[in-house]
């Protein structure tokens, strides 16, 4: 999106603060991502490349005189209030448990902060795989900072909240979503070392886009998948360790170790394993083939990352294994997997510049066809991780 296009959301929101709290705010954003490659990964010390979207979420914020926190959510019309001096311990399953969680997880961290009036807008798809609670934890996270005269350092920010979604909110999800929509930078996906915290850009081709096709299927987090696959892949260290020595995680682990100790694993526990530790190479191989211009290889990796998903990890549903085959086998796609945390969501595609709209024709027409459902599906520019929108 252009600082043209943000400015009618950035005077909505400051118009609607204004209304509201009868003064001006400063406006943070942050936004959602797409992953190109590395699912479940990231809490296994493991690599992953997503690049920043566009959509994104505004916090539009000014610092209050007390330490109350006032919310209110354009999106979901609804307000919400807080004490910042006697918090509540744990989320209670509402919108407000990301903004809350993490002004508390900023303060466990040493940060003071001040109270604040706040108003939210978003446009990340909500429970799309595209990361809108990262989208919503790390602009909240700017925007109280910002509020406080506090630093926004990115990737301790991201950690924070991470710690946030882990500890208040109760989902145990790795760093990727909150380190890309603090660090992303436009035009690039972000090689992301998730045991060292460091990250690299790699830049998208101009000739090359990421097609992103939303099968409309909404995925539940929460609803304990997730948090299963984890403890899958805990157990498989577990087990690993006394054949393989002091291993700390699957990033740990190669392909032919794993091989060489299956009968140590139950065969899901081997299965989920075998996902992550060919998943980390896939995701080494894609960085290299893109930075090579070998869009066929980093293709085919993106395909046998959906494979794997499918077969292994057990992360897919129908529709978006039906958008990711059907993608695969348009010409001018290099490559087409589902992206995200699973259950429903959207797929990813690497495809020639010119084959853009024949592809999204295709997918959005052969996904009413087999299931009578829409599709969306937009091109990703890599946007620029968190920030004050300019006035
Ligand atoms: C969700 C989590 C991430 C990551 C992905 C799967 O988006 O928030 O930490 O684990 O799923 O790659």
């Amino acid at each position: 999106m252009t600082t043209t296009e943000m400015s009618v959301p950035r005077r909505r929101i400051a118009d609607e603060f204004a209304s509201r709290f009868g003064r001006a705010p400063r406006v943070s954003r942050a936004p959602g991502r797409v992953n190109v490659i590395g699912e479940h990964t990231d809490y296994n010390d493991g690599f992953v490349m997503p690049a920043a979207l566009e959509f994104a979420t505004l916090v539009a914020a000014a610092p209050r005189a007390d330490r109350r926190l006032n919310v209110y959510s354009m999106t979901m019309d609804e307000a919400r209030e807080f004490d910042l001096d006697s918090p509540p311990e744990r989320g209670r399953h509402d919108w407000s448990d990301y903004v809350f969680g993490v002004a508390v997880m900023l303060e466990r961290s040493g940060r003071r902060l001040k109270g604040a009036d706040l108003v939210v807008w978003t446009d990340v798809p909500l429970g799309s795989g595209l990361s809108s609670s990262a989208a919503l934890e790390v602009s909240a996270a700017h925007a109280l900072l910002t509020a406080s005269g506090a630093p926004f350092e990115p990737v301790a920010t991201a950690k924070i909240c991470q710690e946030a979604e882990n500890e208040y909110v109760g989902m145990r999800c790795g760093i990727m979503d909150q380190y890309v929509s603090a660090c992303g930078a436009a035009g690039n996906a972000l090689l992301i070392d998730c045991r060292s915290l460091e990250s690299r850009n790699v830049p998208i081709d101009p000739n090359r886009r990421l097609l992103v096709a939303n099968s409309n299927v909404k995925h539940q987090h929460a609803g304990g998948e997730y948090n299963a696959r984890r403890e899958a892949c805990e157990e498989g260290v577990r087990l690993l360790k006394p054949r393989l020595g002091p291993i700390k995680a699957l990033r740990d682990v190669t392909p032919a170790e794993l091989d060489a100790s299956r009968d140590a694993l139950p065969e899901l526990v081997y299965r989920r394993c075998r996902h992550i530790v060919t998943e980390n190479a896939r995701v080494l191989e894609a960085e290299r083939t893109l930075r090579a211009g070998d869009f066929a290889a980093c293709g085919q990796a993106m395909n046998a990352s959906h494979a794997s998903m499918r077969d292994d990890f057990e992360i897919t549903c129908p529709e978006v294994d039906f958008l990711a085959e059907l993608a695969q086998g348009i010409e001018g796609v290099y490559g087409s997997r589902m992206t995200g945390g699973g259950f429903g969501g959207c797929t990813v595609s690497l495809v020639e510049a010119a084959a853009v709209d024949r592809a999204a024709r295709t997918l959005v027409d052969g996904y009413r066809g087999a299931y009578g459902r829409v599709a969306d599906v937009f091109v990703c520019s890599p946007s620029a991780g968190a920030g004050l929108v300019p006035l």
